[in-house]
């Protein structure tokens, strides 16, 4: 059976790109790059026009990274005003809430958007709001976020969207670190036909993070919740009484545009910043183009606006091009697993993105759930967030695609801002679980642990050598950090933390993270920030996280806790972490499985051997490697022999 599969012809003939133009503008966006972006950047509404394109150098020692430097803009009206004249009455987002009923749907047209954002703006500018302050945004997936996020951005404010998903004590160190003044918030999300209470959640936040001043409550389920007069006000109640046009702030290309915190390697999550001239062309441009979006489709990304995802291809990308996007606040397996089917029937959804994981779970609920709707609208279907495996691939491709819509793999990260590695759907042949090839302007380069470059077929760390403009520009408080994680690692190279492997037709397949960050459901989990979690329970003496292969979740989390001494292994206990922990960060830190360690393997200098580690947790009790560094070889053999003993149990 071929692994090939080539772009349809007639799907090649409308697109924006075909074969023959990605080629010849690849090839001069390598060999032009400014020139390039240059053209890219006219896709964007500028105040002042830059003169230089840009300003880049990936040296340690001096790392540089400028983009349209002197130009300057304003992002929501780019995102909102210039669609204004042709689509006041369009729809911009249509909303499908977590429920059923005839009040979770809405559509919300151009000039709604630009009235409620102008009102919002004026709301934060009487908060105190003003250019460079951060706002903190912790909002489901309604309408109103992003009204926050542009009402913001028109300001010249930075928002920190943080996923409604996270505790409150995730909720808190993420508002400590950016200094936000200001919160928005709702009264309660609604998930799976279960209520987040976010306002609580809010309020525990605010209570440890004084640097809030006000709390902007949007009224989503109406319910009763605290409200602290004085520092809180009702969404809906302050953007009537506020005035319904506000002047846009002119901003450089480089000021802060956004913060998403994300897990890293080290450390607590990073708070990455990124820009806003080079984010916004970046976006808007391979938005357009990695989707092949036309003119009045519909367009829905799945992710959550808590993600970068999110951020650059639900948020601005669409609303750059001036495209209807379909936002859905629940889960696809709720009533039932046909979900997201009805609701690509009920809008006749065009384009649709979202990530392996979902898909491998609902691919376990076989085709019936998909037969039951008409999805012949689909003529595009992405996938982001990790590697997608060649049988969720197919299964995507066949059964929700019928058979005739290109999928495009697309690799990037919050530190990337946008796409880098994609099949551009019109010109570059599918095989799946390959993100294929480099966007334009884009250099993908694989070396070695030493740093030699691989050419050819080869498998090694994947790197990207000159800047694009959509790259975050620092971590805040951190750019040491930053230097040292991204740019450190392979000089004159940016390191992504990922493995990947070229083949030979110079297709790249990501191969999956190469450094201590795990990749649970295409949600990024550092085992340093779950092991604080895990080590902060008053039983814990020391723990060691590693992720696992998982059939659902592509990897799991698995815990070696030591406790403390008299303390008793227990199955009560175990249940206790896994619930701190899960109050600590969100549910989405769920520790999969917890095995008793009294020790852990260490070298002499006391650094834990995750590789051991890791290897017993996938079962693979050989090949440890060189174990003449363990300090203690005994610990090994009780960690294989308890790991055997679970399994054991587990298959009697
Ligand atoms: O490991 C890669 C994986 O997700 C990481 C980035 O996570 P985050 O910053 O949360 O952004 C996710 C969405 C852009 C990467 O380092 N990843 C992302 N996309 C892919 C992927 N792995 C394989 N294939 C992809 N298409």
């Amino acid at each position: 059976m071929s692994d090939i599969y080539p772009v349809p012809p007639d799907f090649a003939a409308r697109a924006h790109v075909d074969a023959a133009a990605y080629d010849r503008l690849y090839r001069q966006s390598l060999d032009d790059n400014d020139g390039f972006w240059r053209e890219q950047a006219a896709a964007l509404d500028w105040i002042r026009p830059f003169t230089q394109v840009s300003d880049t150098k990936f040296d340690p020692a001096d790392l540089r990274i400028r983009w349209f430097a002197d130009g300057t803009l304003n992002a929501s009206v780019n995102c909102v005003d210039r669609h204004l004249p042709a689509k006041a009455d369009k729809p911009a987002i249509l909303w499908q809430g977590d429920g059923e009923g005839e009040s979770e749907s809405r559509s919300v047209t151009w000039g709604e958007l630009a009235d409620k954002v102008n009102r919002l703006a004026n709301v934060l500018k009487g908060l105190g709001v003003a250019k460079g302050d951060v706002v903190t945004i912790y909002l489901p997936v309604i309408p109103e976020v992003m009204v926050a996020m542009m009402a913001c951005v028109r300001l010249g404010a930075v928002h920190s969207v943080v996923f409604s998903g996270f505790s409150a004590e995730a909720l808190a160190n993420r508002i400590e670190d950016a200094g936000a003044k200001v919160l928005i918030t709702a009264d309660e999300g609604h998930r799976g036909g279960r209520v987040v209470p976010l306002k609580h959640n809010a309020d525990a936040a605010v209570a440890a993070q004084p640097s809030i001043r006000h709390v902007v409550v949007v009224r989503r389920s109406g319910a009763s919740v605290p409200f602290t007069p004085g520092r809180d006000l009702w969404y809906d109640e302050a953007v009537a009484a506020a005035e319904p046009w506000c002047p846009p702030v002119e901003v450089g290309a480089e000021d802060p545009l956004f913060i998403l915190y994300t897990s890293g390697s080290t450390g607590k999550p990073k708070g990455l910043v990124h820009t806003t001239g080079g984010y916004l062309v970046h976006a808007g441009t391979s938005w357009r183009v990695i989707f092949d979006w036309h003119e009045g489709e519909v367009f829905w990304c799945t992710a959550d606006v808590g993600w970068v995802t999110a951020h650059t291809y639900k948020i601005y990308g669409p609303l750059l091009n001036g495209a209807t996007s379909v936002m859905f606040e629940g889960v696809p397996t709720w009533p039932d697993s046909s979900r997201w089917w009805s609701i690509i029937e009920r809008y006749r959804v065009n384009i649709f993105y979202t990530a392996p994981t979902a898909l491998r779970s609902l691919m376990r609920e076989g085709e019936a759930p998909v037969q039951r709707h008409d999805l012949s609208s689909l003529r595009v279907l992405g996938s982001v967030g990790e590697p997608i495996n060649p049988e969720a691939w197919r299964w995507y491709h066949s059964v929700i695609g019928g058979g005739r819509c290109p999928i495009v793999d697309t690799y990037w990260q919050t530190e990337t801002g946008a796409v880098l590695l994609v099949p551009i759907p019109g010109a570059v042949a599918n095989k799946p679980g390959m993100a294929a090839k480099p966007y334009f302007g884009i250099r993908p380069v694989v070396v070695d642990a030493a740093g030699t470059r691989l050419d050819g077929v080869a498998e090694g760390n994947m790197c990207f050598e000159g800047s694009w403009p959509g790259q975050a520009r620092t971590i805040l408080h951190d750019h040491e950090r930053f230097v040292l994680t991204y740019f450190a690692p392979y000089p004159g190279l940016f390191f992504t933390g990922d493995g990947g492997r070229r083949d030979e037709d110079g297709y790249f397949r990501i191969t999956g993270r190469v450094d201590d960050v795990i990749n649970v459901s295409g949600h990024r989990l550092g085992t340093v920030e779950l092991e604080s979690a895990i080590s902060s329970h008053p039983a814990v003496a020391e723990s060691a996280v590693v992720g696992f292969p998982h059939d659902l979740k592509g990897q799991g989390v698995f815990a070696y806790v030591t406790l403390k001494e008299n303390i008793d292994e227990s199955e009560a206990l175990r249940r206790e972490i896994v619930d701190w922990v899960r109050a600590r960060i969100g549910a989405i830190a769920s520790l999969d499985v917890v095995q008793w360690a009294p020790s852990l393997p260490k070298n002499r200098a006391g650094k834990i051997l995750r590789r051991i580690l890791a290897k017993v947790a996938a079962n693979d009790f050989e090949n440890f490697g060189d174990t003449s560094t363990v300090a203690d070889p005994a610990i090994v053999g009780d960690i294989v022999l308890r790991r055997k003993q679970t399994l054991e149990r587990e298959s009697s």
